[in-house]
């Protein structure tokens, strides 16, 4: 990890990060339509953890390290609270990485380097899981997982798969819980998928999506269509049993048979850890020939007694361990690149290729991720590619076979044009992005930032999802932000008919407008992070709000900055966490005439209320100072420190200058410390400021 990151930019990344995982856990889980790799996701989610362990202070309550999938949408399905959570694995990448697992348990359990660990391997089956409740032998309950702790009750739909028992052969404890793996095989993916797209409908992206989907069906008669099937292969909260009827995973893989059960018939014990790698090889190989998707295997440390000892870390059991499979490749031709254009303006290109079957699924548009990636890779239109996915639905090219490339093709010229609007399209220096310069005279900027206006942590406004807006775009109903605002007005001198679009009514029409109107107040920094401004995230939105109060103070502050030799500019790049680069976007997008227009017009329909300030500021001696932070502290961390100053009507600044009014130097301050001797600036000790603020 970079070792330059202080607790302020670490803080906005983290910010960022948990953004960003709980959209891709929102789509992965509850829309079954994730848009990105699991492979990416594990990245991200790493980076958080990594971030995390750097900086325990900036820890996040409710961070996605400590959950397990998506907290559960608004949906029709009551909710089912797991009486023993359903936690995941954590991943092995490498043959090292399982060697450290058996290392751990050694160390945990104590045991010498003789003692043999078994363990049991089982497949990793690649559907979703779900949690069956018997009571007396009966079949009463199946969920979820949802967020791990709470799913959702879809009993009646799992009570439609065959290899779900209603009632258990034989004897089983009064309560038993039993987890396992919802699927749809290959065969039946590709069939179903077939006859959706006959019937002009859309289909899965791949067997998982398909089997999640059918299974939230909220007609069961749908469920009962689609070819679904169940794995066991743990249990939840047991009751009644004298002592658990099994003593190792084998022996309760045999009970589970035993009350009928599905079990993976490729599940195997193996005695080393050499054993164990061997068994991973070999399914790597078969892997291609089963039925279903798999995407590594499930290691679980056989004895029970061991289990209990090794117990849970946080997400995850410390007896288990998943090792992922690499990612699925085949050839296929590249017919020609596209480009998209994101919200910020990002040109982005992407491979459109001969549809190809790629573990299962079929594929016919892979990313290229960037400019630099084409170049380097040398990737050219008519090219034999590489395909890759590793469970994934963003599918991406690897590089391309020059034995097969033909005669006639050239290299890619990346555009120098917008292809949606035609404006200019600009790299700046050491950025690897192309942007179009368009601002929201272009179309695909425009529609978006209307989509990220609208979205969760933006306006949020019930009813008006990113697709809901994207519709009302293309029909014309709104083509900037303040139109969603003036939708009534419209509607009401009928200019426009809500209730008459398709899909709508007056009763859903009338629910949008209340909804649309409670958002006619909102917080300033939702309103500053709504507007899109490039590298202008939640974090920085907050501290804008929390150093200029007010929508009008930050504007005037931002229009003022255009020069910089100005006050306002220094103050502007003072602000811990903006910096040179913030500081361009901002006064860029205040700036630009378009920008001026949309923020008048939203002026003209909503009240943004100025930032409130946690504690009355007002009567604290600090109230309206500048401080500066430097050295380390010791009682609390800097983030602590300058979020206490902020809420007691302090700015925080970043370097020290003549407006400082005390600099707060912790042990081995360096040159702010310097400077601020220098300049004369008061030097408080961490004792002495925090007397200051009242914490003394
Ligand atoms: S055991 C406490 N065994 O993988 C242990 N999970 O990444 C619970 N999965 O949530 C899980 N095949 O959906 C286990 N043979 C298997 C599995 C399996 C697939 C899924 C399951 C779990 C996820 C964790």
């Amino acid at each position: 990890m970079d070792d330059h990151l202080d607790e302020v930019k670490a803080a906005e990344e983290m910010d960022r990060l948990i953004t960003d995982l709980r959209h891709h856990a929102e789509l992965y889980y509850n829309r079954d339509a994730p848009e990105i790799s699991d492979a990416e996701y594990d990245r991200r989610f790493q980076r958080l953890v990594a971030l995390e362990q750097r900086f325990p202070a900036l820890v996040r309550e409710g961070s996605p390290t400590h959950e397990v999938g998506a907290p559960i949408a608004g949906t029709p399905f009551a909710k089912v609270r797991h009486a023993v959570p359903m936690l995941s694995l954590d991943n092995a990448f490498s043959a090292d990485d399982v060697q450290e697992f058996f290392a751990r348990i050694r160390r945990f359990l104590g045991l010498d380097a003789e003692t043999p660990i078994p363990v049991v391997a089982e497949p990793k089956i690649d559907g979703l899981s779900a949690s069956l409740r018997y009571e007396k032998g009966r079949f009463v309950l199946g969920a979820t997982r949802g967020d791990g702790y709470e799913g959702e009750d879809i009993t009646r739909n799992l009570a439609l798969l065959d290899d779900i028992p209603k009632t258990l052969r034989g004897d089983a404890p009064e309560v038993l819980e039993i987890r396992g793996e919802v699927y749809m095989s290959r065969a039946e993916f590709a069939r179903l998928n077939e006859t959706r797209v006959e019937a002009g409908e859309a289909g899965f992206a791949n067997p998982r999506n398909a089997a999640a989907g059918s299974v939230r069906q909220l007609d069961p008669e749908v469920t009962r269509r689609r070819p679904l099937h169940f794995f066991a292969y743990a249990s939840g909260e047991i009751q009644g049993a004298d002592g658990r009827p099994w003593d190792t995973q084998e022996g309760f893989l045999a009970a589970l048979k035993a009350w009928g059960f599905a079990v993976n018939p490729l599940a195997r014990k193996c005695e080393t850890v050499e054993e164990v790698l061997a068994f991973y090889d070999e399914m790597a190989d078969r892997r291609a020939t089963l039925d279903y998707d798999i995407d590594g295997i499930v290691y679980k440390v056989d004895s029970i007694a061991w289990q209990e000892r090794l117990g849970f870390v946080s997400r995850a059991p410390r007896w288990a361990i998943a090792q992922k499979f690499p990612a699925e490749q085949a050839k296929t031709v590249l017919e020609k690149i596209g480009i998209s254009v994101g919200r910020t303006g990002a040109l982005t290109p992407f491979a459109i290729l001969t549809p190809v079957t790629v573990g299962g699924v079929v594929v016919s548009r892979a990313t290229l991720h960037n400019e630099d990636e084409i170049r380097r890779k040398d990737i050219r239109e008519g090219d034999t590619v590489i395909v890759q996915r590793a469970g994934d639905v963003i599918p991406q090219v690897v590089g391309a076979d020059k034995d097969k490339r033909p005669k006639d093709a050239v290299e890619f010229v990346f555009p120098d044009h917008c292809p949606v609007c035609g404006s200019l399209a600009v790299r700046e220096p050491g950025e690897a992005v192309r942007r179009c310069t368009g601002g929201l005279i272009c179309d695909a900027q425009a529609v978006e930032r209307l989509r990220h206006f609208v979205s969760r942590d933006a306006f949020d406004i019930e009813g008006l999802g990113e697709k809901q807006v994207e519709a009302f775009w293309r029909d014309e109903l709104i083509r900037g932000p303040a139109d969603i605002f003036t939708l009534k007005a419209r509607n009401d001198r009928n200019e426009i008919d809500l209730a008459g679009r398709e899909g709508w009514g007056a009763t859903s029409a009338g629910k949008l407008f209340q909804a649309i109107d409670a958002r006619r107040n909102i917080a300033l920094d939702r309103f500053i992070f709504a507007l899109g401004i490039r590298r202008v995230g939640q974090a920085t939105a907050r501290l804008l709000a929390h150093h200029y109060g007010t929508l009008e103070a930050l504007r005037e502050a931002v229009l003022a900055a255009r020069d910089q030799e100005s006050d306002a500019y220094r103050n502007l790049v003072d602000i811990d966490g903006v910096g040179p680069k913030v500081a361009a976007d901002l006064i860029g997008f205040f700036a630009e005439a378009h920008n001026q227009e949309v923020l008048e017009a939203l002026q003209k329909e909503l009240k943004v209320q100025p930032f409130e300030r946690p504690v009355g500021g007002g009567e604290s001696p600090v109230a309206g100072k500048t401080v500066v932070f430097t050295g380390t502290l010791e009682r609390m961390t800097r983030n602590e420190a300058k979020a206490w100053a902020e809420s007691r009507g302090a700015k925080v600044a970043g370097s020290v200058s003549a407006k400082t009014d005390y600099v707060v130097a912790g042990s081995s301050a360096g040159s702010k410390l310097t400077k601020a001797r220098e300049l004369g600036v008061e030097v408080l000790d961490e004792d002495a400021w925090l007397k200051l603020i009242g914490r003394g």
